[in-house]
């Protein structure tokens, strides 16, 4: 399963990339205004720290113009995934990237039959927002095993299921189990995927035995 992290600032990712478990990024509009910076220089500059897919999300509404957005955001490295709305305007702007070879991933999906309309126009990643599903008690998991089972029967359906929103451990665990391609994390859930109590006991119980020693391996 490949981890993306979702977060625009430069810091955080590049000190999370150093762990080698990081293989893209992803942004929105909203950890856009939270980085305080320019979209195009904060990506440009993502993509140069990680070489995998950074997804840049387009803000216009309507077909034209979210295809402009979409160009200009492509241009700043091949590594740029264009994100576009779940909308009609945004399919079809999804299409038209994905002809010209661009990668789109399409994002606010919170159906099965959203994510195979993105499939359909040929998008690289979808985003289904387990989260705020669960934060309307519906389980965001039953959405994440019913994408996968429709793109398993169509061998034409090689979009990747990139589950988003994602709020804890538990989500990412329980997409794997389900088969989806790809996590997008916060950097505090990527970091608490190592944290386990009795690791940091037995830690400490090593050490303080390892002190009565008085040996040192260096
Ligand atoms: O980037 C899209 C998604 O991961 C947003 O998550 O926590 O705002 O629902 P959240």
């Amino acid at each position: 399963m490949k981890f993306f992290i979702d977060t625009a600032d430069v810091r955080e990712i590049k000190d999370l990339a150093s762990t080698g478990m990081v293989d893209g990024v992803t942004t929105n509009p909203s950890l856009i205004a939270k980085s305080g910076r320019n979209i195009l220089d904060v990506i440009a500059e993502i993509c140069e720290v990680v070489p995998g897919p950074v997804s840049a999300e387009v803000t216009a509404t309507d077909f034209d113009t979210m295809l402009t957005e979409g160009r200009k955001l492509a241009k700043l490295a091949t590594n740029v995934a264009v994100k576009v709305p779940l909308t009609w305007a945004g399919l079809k702007t999804c299409k038209a990237l994905s002809d010209d070879g661009v990668m789109v991933n399409v994002t606010l999906c919170f159906s099965s039959a959203q994510a195979l309309l993105a499939a359909k126009a040929g998008a690289a990643f979808i985003s289904p927002f387990v989260g705020r599903l669960d934060d309307i008690a519906t389980d965001g998991m039953d959405l994440i095993a019913e994408i996968r089972q429709i793109y398993d029967n169509y061998e034409a359906l090689t979009t990747e299921i990139l589950v988003a929103s994602v709020r804890h451990p538990r989500h990412v665990i329980d997409s794997a189990k389900l088969g989806a391609d790809v996590a997008t994390l916060p950097p505090s859930v990527l970091r608490a995927l190592a944290n386990h109590p009795l690791t940091d006991r037995g830690l400490d119980a090593f050490l303080a035995d390892w002190a009565k020693t008085g040996q040192s391996i260096l």
